[in-house]
Parts: C-alpha cells; structure tokens; sequence
C-alpha cells in the first residue's frame, strides 16, 4: 500500500478515542448515600413503563463497581472517557443549599482515576436525569430551572474544573424534550403534544446559554476548558431525489432535529425560519393567537448566539424523507414537521427497530453540520449499535457497524476535510437502555446482570475497538 493510501486509514495524531456512558444507565445506588430521587427514578418504578418492569435501581452498579469500569476503560486503551454526573446524587434537591459530600466523593474519584490513567473526562451535567425535587416545581417546562441549572452548572465548574476540561451541559435535547414531554416514554412521562416540548426546548436553551456564559466569565480565564451541548440527529436523504417536495422535507426533517437546538447556538440565536413559520402558520390555522414554538428577545438571541466550543454530534441513524401533508386537527411535535422519516428495507436493522444501520449517513451530516455551522470542531459523542438479548460475544453485526463507521469517518476527515476530533462509542458496557431496559444491549463490554458480581467480559466488537484504538486507524500490516 502506498503511504499516501496508508494515511487515509489513519486518523490523525491526538484523534481523542473515547467510549461514553450515563448516570442513570450504569451507576445503579439509586438512593445509596444521601442520593435524592431523579424523575428516571420515580419513573421506573411506576409499573408499565419500561419493558419487564425494569428499572437502573443496580443497573451496572458502577457507583460500588467503578474498579471494574476503569479496568475496562483501561483495556480498551481509551484516551477519552464520557460520562454524566449524576445531579441528585451531588444535590439531593436540586439546588445547593443541600450538598452530599459523597456524591463529590465518587466523582472526584473517577476524575482523578481516570486523569491518573491519562484518559481526559469529558462530562455530561444531565443527561435524562433530572432531579425529581425539581420536576416538583415544574421541571424543564418551568423557566425558572434557568437559573437553577446555572447554579448547578456552577458548583460542577467549582468543585471539578480544576481537572475536567471537556464539559457537556445537556444530553439530546431533542430526545430529552421529545419523548419526556411530548411522547412520555421516558421520564417524567408528560405528554402535552405540540406545546410542552417547545417550552422545555426553550428553557434548556437558555439554560445551556446561561451556564456556557457563567463558564466564560468565572472559570475560563483559570480553568481553559470548553463547554458544548451533546445533539443528536438522523441524516434525512430524499426519498424520491427527483422530487423537489421531499427534498424540501429533508430541510423541515434536519431543521426540527438538529437544527432546531443547533442553529440558536451555532448560528444566529434563534430557531431555523422553516421551524417557526410551520409552526406559526399551523397554530394559527389551529385558531391560536401565538405560536405554539416561543419567541427569544432580541436579547436572549445575543445571549445564545455563541455558546459552544465545539460541535458535540450523538449519531446513530438515518431517514429517507418523504412530504406528507398533515390534518390540522391533530397538534403534535411530528405534524408540524410534515415530513415523514423511512427506514429504507435494504438498510439492516440493529437489535432495535428504529436503529437501521447507515454508516455513510454519519458522513453526509457531517458535512451538513460542517457548511451549515462554519467549519465547526467536531466531537462525535455518541454512536453505536444495539443487540437484542441474550446477546453473543462474538458481535460480528456490531463489529463491521464500528468499522463501517470509521471509515466513513476518515473519509470526512481527509477527503471532505471535517474537524473532527474525536470518537465515542456508545457504550462502555452493556446498560439500562431507558423504556427498553435490559432487553437490549450497546456495550463494548458484556454485563451477566444475573450474576451479583456483574462480571464485565469484552465483546469482539470491543477487542476490535482496542485494536484499532492502538494502530490510530487501520493499518495494522506491521504485526
Ligand atoms: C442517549 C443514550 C442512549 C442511546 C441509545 C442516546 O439517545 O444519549 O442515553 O442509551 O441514545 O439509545
């Protein structure tokens, strides 16, 4: 092979290697040592909600079993680690004028486990798991968690910016918004189609802003790190390329998910123009006197344009979009969008219906996330492949998705010229996947959650992980 064919399979010197996790899916101590309850918490133990009735009550136990984790983050030969922190864990109530040293405790010893290893933390403040304390008081839907994320956010800069440099204020908006509030299958279970989710939307914004701003006016200067939010897409790709409808859907389809989170923060401060005059036009049409979607002031717009160091990307899927005109009686979050997303039958489905394996998607938003938002860093942050269980060690499917990907990936970065970063395989360990449970899997590492032990055993897919980890790419001719 030529050395000029050679680097197109190498990533680049630094490329961060990373595998990232979540509190609620793998931490398990769900009231161990003053943790207070989160919605996830309340939500599981409600009976129907997730399948078998399972809930993150033990999960991976990593709050006991953080030893097991960091051997395997060490196997792997991982030089990035992505996790969350737990918000009721450090304050039980939401807000700090109820502080758990033991929360500080655990995560401080991660941190300095990981640092001790060379792996750089790169931490989440909430994913999911909303302190069910606040979720009393109106949770995201009320504005003033705005200023009580920014007090959170601050005690986390304090209490361990000396040392972490890689934060994510929020996990999936878009998720987090849509099914919590809007499809209520995950927690806090709310479902106010068509309003609820624009108003959580709205306010995670602002918070995320308001955080990122507290960052760079009392921690930069000191701590140098860099602040983003974790989004999500699907790639959407005409469904008929020759029809110019579906082609616009595409545009509707990229606008109310990654668009509707990313242009305020990486563009102009506010929502994409096709997001608030489809959403105007059809709640007016619905006999309303304002949009359903808020307004920023022109203020707010200032305040949010702006406020991300780099692109933080959770990919795992795509669409082919196709128009479809919606009834005006029906008022939801997905008739606003009129356009509808397929699965394409030649794509092979994963061990979960709705992730159908497109690996060359992940290149073409890349591209779109690269000239829609100006040549942004890229971390992709999440990415990965579920099997159903009872699962096989030898995950052939998981391992050709991985390095499908990866290929993919090099191809934006040394021929589309992506800045991309860094790499996180979603998951460390196989977990509590939210209103699926345990009933399907997404580690690298195999969890036997019969055995009260919880012993970790690598997958194939995770020893393939390690290798290319270890040769920077492919290029594995000189063993
Ligand atoms: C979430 C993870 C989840 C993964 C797979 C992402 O939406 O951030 O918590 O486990 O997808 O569904």
């Amino acid at each position: 092979m030529t050395l000029a064919a050679e680097s197109k399979l190498t990533f680049p010197k630094g490329f961060g290697w990373g595998a990232a996790t979540a509190a609620y899916q793998v931490e398990g101590g769900w009231n161990a040592d003053g943790k207070g309850p989160s919605v996830w918490d309340i939500f599981s133990h409600q009976e129907g909600k997730i399948v078998n009735d399972e809930n993150g009550d033990l999960a991976c136990n990593s709050y006991y079993f953080w030893e097991k984790d960091l051997k395997c983050i060490k196997e792997l030969g991982l030089t990035y680690y992505r996790f969350s922190l737990s918000w009721a864990r450090l304050l039980p109530n939401g807000t700090t004028c109820n502080i758990n040293r033991k929360g500080i405790d655990y995560y401080n010893k991660l941190i300095n486990d990981l640092l001790s290893n060379q792996v750089t933390p790169v931490v989440t403040l909430n994913h999911f798991d909303l302190p069910q304390a606040l979720e009393d008081m109106g949770g995201w839907a009320s504005e003033e968690i705005v200023n009580i994320f920014d007090e959170y956010s601050a005690f986390c800069f304090r209490t361990f910016g000396d040392r972490v440099k890689f934060w994510i204020t929020i996990n999936e908006p878009y998720v987090y918004a849509d099914l919590g509030y809007e499809v209520g299958i995950h927690a806090p279970g709310l479902k106010q189609p068509g309003t609820l989710l624009y108003q959580v939307g709205h306010n995670m914004l602002k918070a995320h802003a308001k955080a990122w701003h507290t960052y760079n006016n009392l921690f930069r200067q000191l701590q140098k790190g860099f602040v983003s939010l974790a989004l999500n897409s699907d790639w959407a790709e005409p469904y008929d390329p020759s029809s110019p409808q579906d082609v616009s859907s595409c545009e509707h389809y990229m606008s109310f998910s990654l668009g509707w989170f990313a242009n305020p923060v990486f563009k102009d401060g506010d929502y994409p123009s096709v997001m608030k005059s489809q959403i105007k036009d059809r709640s007016e049409k619905q006999g309303m006197a304002v949009s359903r979607l808020p307004e920023f002031t022109a203020e707010e717009k200032k305040m949010i344009k702006g406020t991300a160091d780099f692109f933080a990307l959770n990919y795992y899927t795509s669409r082919k979009v196709q128009h479809s005109e919606k009834p005006l009686d029906v008022q939801s979050f997905h008739t606003d969008k009129e356009a509808e997303g397929i699965v394409d039958p030649s794509w092979p489905i994963s061990g979960v219906s709705w992730l159908a394996v497109v690996p060359w998607g992940l290149r073409k938003l890349l591209n779109y996330i690269k000239i829609t938002y100006n040549n942004p860093i890229i971390y992709i942050t999440e990415n990965g492949f579920a099997e159903k269980d009872p699962p096989s060690l030898e995950d052939d499917r998981r391992c050709d998705f991985y390095k499908g990907t990866l290929l993919e990936i090099l191809k934006a970065i040394h021929e589309d010229k992506a800045d991309i970063r860094g790499y996180f395989a979603w998951s460390l360990l196989d977990n509590f996947e939210w209103s699926y449970g345990y009933s399907i899997r997404f580690g690298l590492y195999h969890v036997d959650f019969k055995n009260p032990e919880l012993p970790r055993t690598v997958y194939k897919s995770g020893k393939q992980y390690a290798k290319i980890i270890s040769h920077n790419g492919f290029i594995y001719a000189k063993e």
